[in-house]
């Protein structure tokens, strides 16, 4: 894992961005996407830049169950809103939280996937080290699942909903195992609230105790972090 401290998460938007740009000039079309207020800096450091993305594809890592795009609060309304309607995207691809069959769903989503083969993906990480909505204990070879979210997710998640109770319980979240075939991943993470998790992925043991530290498995990981995520190492 190469690690990039940065002064906070405006640099690191910036510097995200930067990463993102170089691997479009390389070659890379498909981009998996992450929603939530750490990628926030980056998508804006997208909007306002002037490259082109009508030729990309993005294929984002999750969706609430219940939810759908007309939703103010699903992730497919976050990313219309943060991303997509400000810079066009030849396809966008996010779960389908509405479908009457998620196990379907699931598999849908995972020839998506395949279909699809994920150049650069960008991830957050929660307070318990999960990424996508892969919760402690998920395990690694997982792909497209439904998950039932834990107390401290709901707990963290409740900001973007009036009550904890209108917080969804369930998701529909992109795999460990996909996650991991992705060519190239972007980890990013600000504030303090993420330090543990941060020193767990990096300087603790592979485990699905901490779903963030298969990333020590993988070939191509960049993390950004600010100084606050990175106050533990
Ligand atoms: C969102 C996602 C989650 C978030 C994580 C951190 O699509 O997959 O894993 O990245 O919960 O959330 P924020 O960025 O809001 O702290």
């Amino acid at each position: 894992m190469e690690v990039i401290r940065v002064k906070d998460a405006q640099e690191g938007g910036k510097k995200a961005f930067e990463l993102i740009k170089d691997g479009m000039a390389n070659g890379a079309k498909v981009l998996g996407l992450a929603t939530g207020s750490t990628p926030e800096t980056l998508y804006q450091e997208m909007t306002r830049s002037d490259l082109d993305f009508s030729n990309m594809t993005s294929v984002n890592l999750d969706e609430y169950v219940g939810l759908g795009g007309e939703d103010t609060q699903s992730y497919r309304y976050f990313m219309n809103d943060h991303l997509f309607n400000k810079k066009p995207f030849k396809e966008t691809f996010v779960p389908n939280g509405k479908a009457e069959d998620l196990e379907a769903e699931g598999k849908h989503y995972d020839d998506i996937i395949a279909e699809h083969p994920i150049d650069i993906q960008v991830l957050g990480i929660g307070r318990n080290g999960h990424i996508g909505f892969n919760e402690p204990g998920t395990p690694f070879d997982e792909t497209t699942h439904v998950v039932e979210l834990t107390e401290s997710t709901i707990e963290a998640n409740k900001r973007y909903f009036d009550k904890a109770e209108d917080v969804p319980t369930h998701a529909l979240s992109m795999g460990i195992g996909s996650i991991m075939q992705s060519k190239k991943i972007l980890l990013l993470a600000f504030g303090e609230a993420k330090a543990d998790a941060i020193k767990g992925m990096i300087e603790g043991p592979v485990t699905e105790d901490l779903p963030a530290s298969v990333l020590q498995n993988h070939s191509d990981v960049i993390v950004i972090i600010d100084e606050e995520a990175a106050s533990k190492l």
